[in-house]
């Protein structure tokens, strides 16, 4: 059944190469100004916290609009703490089994070796192999399935876990890193993250500009 499956996926990245001729990039749209409208595709935007005065109180609730983005399964799949990632919207366990190793899989099942540079559909039946180029899973370090935002908002400002990222880092990753893109262009029979990523990049930096204090 496992060669199968690698046989599946060797089939389709071929297709891939084709694919890949017609693919496009989404670029986001620009960060909503104050103004703006205060909920985009689910998510709200840092006006809709405008009004919230104390910066404590500001900054706890526009870390729990991230974790909106966060705890989705688009983003928590590949966050988990313990040996692999996850799939689908329940995340249950990846078919077939696949280890951490170093985050790239273990030798001769490397994700590469399946996932590619973009998503492609399944030959044969309704949806997609998620790709982008490099496809990894997150360090354990960086894992969340399971914490709460409490938990989850320490971790990412912890620099011995987050990857010795300072908050700049952190805004830039959210707005910027090819994965947290993917999440907003997850191929077929896949539901993206709500809002989109300038949403959610402007979310965290507004986060950090009132301090970076966490829900309690
Ligand atoms: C394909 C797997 C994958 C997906 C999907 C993914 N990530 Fe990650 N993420 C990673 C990897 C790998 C790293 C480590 C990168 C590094 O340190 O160079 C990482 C690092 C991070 C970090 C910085 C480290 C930390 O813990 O603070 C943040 C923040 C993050 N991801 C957020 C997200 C969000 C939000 C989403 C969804 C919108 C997402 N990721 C989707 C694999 C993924
Ligand atoms: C043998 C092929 C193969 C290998 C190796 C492999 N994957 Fe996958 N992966 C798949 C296929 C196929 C799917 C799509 C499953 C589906 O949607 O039915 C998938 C789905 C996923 C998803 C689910 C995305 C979502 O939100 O539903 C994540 C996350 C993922 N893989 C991460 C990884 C990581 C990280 C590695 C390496 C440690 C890896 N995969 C190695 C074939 C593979």
């Amino acid at each position: 059944m496992w060669n199968a499956l690698a046989r599946a996926c060797a089939l389709a990245l071929g297709l891939a190469a084709l694919a890949a001729c017609g693919g496009t990039e989404v670029s986001a749209p620009p960060a909503p100004e104050n103004d703006g409208p205060s909920e985009i595709s689910g998510l709200k935007t840092p006006a809709a916290f405008a009004g919230i005065e104390d910066d404590e109180a500001r900054a706890a609730a526009l870390f729990s609009e991230m974790t909106k983005v966060m705890f989705h399964p688009r983003c928590a799949n590949c966050h988990p703490r313990d040996g692999g990632p996850r799939q689908g919207d329940d995340m249950s366990p990846h078919v077939p089994q696949v280890v951490r190793g170093d985050g790239l899989g273990a030798p001769g099942m490397e994700c590469t070796a399946c996932h590619g540079a973009s998503n492609v559909a399944f030959a044969t039946s309704e949806g997609s192999i998620p790709g982008a180029e490099p496809w990894a899973l997150a360090p354990a370090s960086m894992g969340w399935i399971g914490l709460d935002a409490t938990a989850l908002c320490a971790q990412v400002k912890d620099e011995s876990r987050n990857g010795g990222r300072s908050l700049a880092d952190l805004v830039d990753h959210n707005t910027k890193d090819h994965l947290v893109n993917w999440a907003w262009n997850p191929g077929d029979g896949r539901a993206p993250a709500p809002g989109d990523q300038a949403t959610f990049g402007a979310l965290t930096a507004a986060w950090v500009e009132a301090g970076a204090h966490c829900p309690g």
